[in-house]
C-alpha cells in the first residue's frame, strides 16, 4: 500500500525516482508524485492515475535536482486527486513528506493544527506530519522529526526533505517497510528492494522505529531517542531480471510460469534421501514440548494456503489446528497461551493484520513461526523461525507462485514437525518427499498441456456474470483460491464453496447459463465430488472439471475437462490451482483487464 523512494547524489533525482516508482507501482497506482530540491526550494510534481501520467507531467514540467523523494499511492484517506497525492508540503512551503501507512490519531492532530491556524490542503492523514515537523523545525530536520514521532500513532514509513537542509533526506519506519540502498557518493531509499536494484545491491533494512539520515556522503542511523545505531548492511541476492517481465505480457503470466522453478527452489536442500530437513528452523521435540494446539494466521491467498496447511498439520502432526483470517483473529478472543504454536503465512511479510495478530500472540506467550517470501520483511523479524518460500519477487497483484510455494512449505513443515514429534510415519514422509520432487516437472507439464483447453474455456465463459468453484477437503481451499483469482483480475463474481455444501443453498443458483468449476482430482473425496457434479448437471448446470489424467468418468460428465497429472492426494492443491490461475488470467486478458494492477487493489496491504 503506497510505495516510497528517495535519492540523494549526483544523478538527476527524478530519473532515479521514476525508475524506483516503476518497481513499486504494484504497491499502489491511484496517483504518483515527486518532490525535488531545485537549488532554491522544492519542486513538486504530481499526477492522478498511473505512473505514466506523472512521467508525462515531468516531460512538460521538469523538476531538476540531485535530491528527491517520490511516492505511488493506494488511497486510504481521501480520494485519488492531485491534492491528496503525495508528496505533501508544509504550510510554509519548505518541507515535503511522503508516507506509507496510516496515522491513526491524525484527526486529533489535525484539529490541534487547525486551532493553531494551519490550513490544510488535502483530506489525507499524512499532511499533519508535514505541518507538525515544519513547526518543530529549528534548523535540524532529524530533531524535528524525532520530536513529532513521539506524537504519532499508527503505521508509517516516512521520508522528508527540507529546503533549509537541502542536502539530506530523513526517513523512519514503524510497521511499514523501508530499505536504505548504499551507493558510492549517492544513497537511496525505498519501500522494497527491487526499486534499488538498478543502482545497488547493498542494502540496510531499517528496524522498527529507526531513523535514517541520508546525504550523498553517507547514511547515519539513529534510534528514536536519536542515539546513533549501526545498521546491518546486506548484499541482496535479488537481481533486476527477477523484477522484469522477461518477454511475458504480464508479471502474472511470468509468475505462473515460474512455478516449476519456484517450487524446485522451495524444496531444494530441504528434502534428501526421502527425508525432510528443517534444520534452518532450529526446531526439535524439546523446543516443541508443551505445544498442544496450532493456529495459522494469514490473509487472502495466504489464508487459503493456511486452510490446506491445517489439513496437512492435522494429518501429520496430529495437533488440533485452526486457521484464522488475521483480521478476524485480532478482534476475537482466541485462547492464546504457551501451548499455542502460531504460524503466520505471508508473501510480503508486511500484511498489517497478520503482523498485528502475531504481535498479540507473542505478547501472550505463544510460540511463533512464519512461512514468508520476502527476506528482511517485518514478519520474519518478529517470529521464532521462518520457512522461506523461495519464489522470488512476486509483482503481479494476484498471488500465484507465492501460493503454490506456500503449499509446498506447509507439506515440508507438517511432515518435518510430524517426524520430530513422532506422529508422521517414515513411509508417509518418503511418499511425500518423492511427490514433492515430482512437482516442478508436473507443473511444467501442466503449463504446456493445459493452455489450449483453458484458453478455450476462458473464451467460452468470459461473459458470464457468476461462477461457482467447488472442491472438498484439500481442494476446498483450491475452490476458494480459484474463485479469488477470477474475481480479483477479471471482476467476474465468483464464489468458492465446499462441494458438500452446495445442496444447502447454492444449488438454487444453478441454471443452464451458470458455470460450476468442480475440482475433483483422485483421492478420498473424488467420488463425493462426482456426485456433486451430477447434482449440478441434473439441474442443467454447466460443469468445468479439474480431474486427474485418465479419469474417464470425468471425461464423460464434464462440459469442459482440465486434467492434472497423477500425484499424492496431499499435493493435488499445488497442481489443481495452476489451470485455475491460467483460467483467471486468460478470462481477464480476453476482457481487456489490467491483470497486473487490478482496480482498487494493491499488492502489499500494510494498512488494517
Ligand atoms: C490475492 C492476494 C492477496 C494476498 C493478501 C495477503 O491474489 O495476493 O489476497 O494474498 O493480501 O498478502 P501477504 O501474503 O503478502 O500477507
Amino acid at each position: 500500500m503506497c510505495g516510497i523512494v528517495g535519492y540523494v547524489g549526483p544523478r538527476e533525482a527524478t530519473e532515479v525516482l521514476i525508475e524506483g516508482l516503476r518497481r513499486l507501482e504494484y504497491r499502489g497506482y491511484d496517483s504518483a508524485g515527486v518532490a525535488v530540491m531545485n537549488g532554491s526550494g522544492i519542486s513538486v510534481r504530481k499526477a492522478v492515475g498511473r505512473l505514466s501520467a506523472l512521467e508525462k507531467e515531468l516531460a512538460s514540467n521538469a523538476a531538476h535536482g540531485g535530491l528527491g523523494i517520490g511516492h505511488t499511492r493506494w488511497a486510504t484517506h481521501g480520494a485519488p486527486s492531485i491534492a491528496n497525492s503525495h508528496p505533501h508540503v508544509s504550510y510554509d512551503g519548505k518541507l515535503s513528506v511522503i508516507h506509507n501507512g496510516i496515522i491513526e490519531n491524525y484527526r486529533e492532530l489535525k484539529n490541534e493544527l487547525i486551532a493553531q491556524g494551519v490550513k490544510f490542503a488535502s483530506d489525507t492523514d499524512t499532511e499533519v506530519v508535514a505541518h507538525m515537523v515544519a513547526r518543530e523545525f529549528k534548523g535540524d530536520l532529524l530533531q524535528a522529526l524525532a520530536a513529532v514521532l513521539k506524537r504519532l500513532r499508527g503505521a508509517y514509513a516516512l521520508a522528508l526533505c527540507h529546503a533549509e537542509q537541502p542536502d539530506r533526506i530523513v526517513a523512519t519506519r514503524r510497521g511499514s517497510p523501508l530499505v536504505v540502498g548504499l551507493g558510492d557518493g549517492e544513497n537511496f531509499l525505498a519501500s522494497d528492494v527491487p526499486a534499488l536494484l538498478k543502482y545497488t545491491r547493498r542494502v540496510i533494512y531499517l528496524e522498527e522505529g529507526q531513523i535514517a539520515e541520508l546525504t550523498s556522503a553517507g547514511v547515519e542511523l539513529f534510534d528514536r531517542e536519536l542515539k546513533p545505531v549501526t545498521g546491518k548492511e546486506v548484499l541482496t541476492d535479488l537481481t533486476l531480471d527477477a523484477a522484469e517481465k522477461e518477454g511475458y505480457e504480464h508479471f502474472m503470466l511470468k509468475e505462473i510460469h515460474e512455478q516449476p522453478r519456484a517450487l524446485a527452489e522451495t524444496i531444494r536442500g530441504r528434502v534428501e534421501g526421502g527425508r525432510v530437513d528443517l534444520g534452518e528452523l532450529n526446531l526439535d521435540a524439546e523446543s516443541l514440548k508443551g505445544v498442544r494446539r496450532i493456529a495459522i494466521v494469514a490473509c487472502g491467498t495466504s489464508l487459503y494456503s493456511g486452510m490446506v496447511g491445517k489439513y496437512l498439520l492435522e494429518s501429520f502432526v496430529k495437533l488440533p489446528t485452526e486457521t484464522w483470517s488475521a483480521s478476524e483473529f485480532r478482534y476475537a478472543d482466541p485462547v492464546i497461551d504457551a501451548s499455542l504454536l502460531v504460524i503466520a503465512v505471508s508473501q510480503s511479510g508486511e500484511t498489517a493484520d497478520t503482523l498485528e495478530a502475531l504481535r498479540i500472540c507473542k505478547q501472550q506467550g505463544a510460540r511463533t513461526l512464519a512461512i514468508c517470501n520476502v527476506m528482511g520483511s517485518s514478519i520474519p523479524r518478529i517470529v521464532g523461525g521462518t520457512l522461506y518460500t523461495r519464489a522470488g519477487p512476486e509483482i503481479g497483484v494476484a498471488s500465484t507462485k507465492a501460493y503454490t510455494t506456500q503449499l509446498a512449505a506447509f507439506v515440508l513443515l507438517a511432515v518435518g514437525i510430524g517426524r520430530m514429534l513422532g506422529s508422521t510415519t517414515q513411509a508417509d514422509e518418503a511418499r511425500l518427499v518423492a511427490g514433492l520432487e515430482q512437482l516442478p516437472r508436473q507443473v511444467n507439464e501442466l503449463l504446456t498441456d493445459d493452455i489450449v483447453a483453458v484458453k478455450r474455456c476462458a473464451k467460452r465463459y468470459k461473459d458470464v456474470f457468476n461462477f461457482m468453484y467447488i472442491g472438498r477437503h484439500y481442494n476446498y481451499p483450491t475452490a476458494m483460491e480459484g474463485a479469488l483469482k477470477l474475481k480479483e483480475i477479471s471482476y467476474i463474481h465468483a464464489e468458492g464453496y465446499a462441494g458438500g455444501e452446495m445442496k444447502h443453498g447454492p444449488l438454487a443458483l444453478v441454471e443452464d447459463t451458470f458455470p460450476t468449476i468442480a475440482i475433483a482430482p483422485h483421492g478420498r473425496t473424488r467420488e463425493k465430488m462426482v456426485s456433486n457434479v451430477q447434482e449440478v448437471k441434473a439441474r442443467k448446470g454447466v460443469v468445468v472439471m479439474v480431474s486427474t489424467l485418465g479419469d474417464e468418468e470425468a471425461r464423460e460428465l464434464a462440459d469442459y475437462l482440465i486434467e492434472i497429472p497423477k500425484c499424492e492426494e496431499e499435493l493435488s492443491p499445488i497442481l489443481a490451482i495452476v489451470p485455475l490461475q491460467l483460467l483467471a488470467y486468460y478470462t481477464a486478458t480476453q476482457l481487456g483487464r489490467d491483470v497486473d494492477k487490478p482496480r482498487n487493489l494493491a499488492k502489499s496491504v500494510t494498512v488494517e
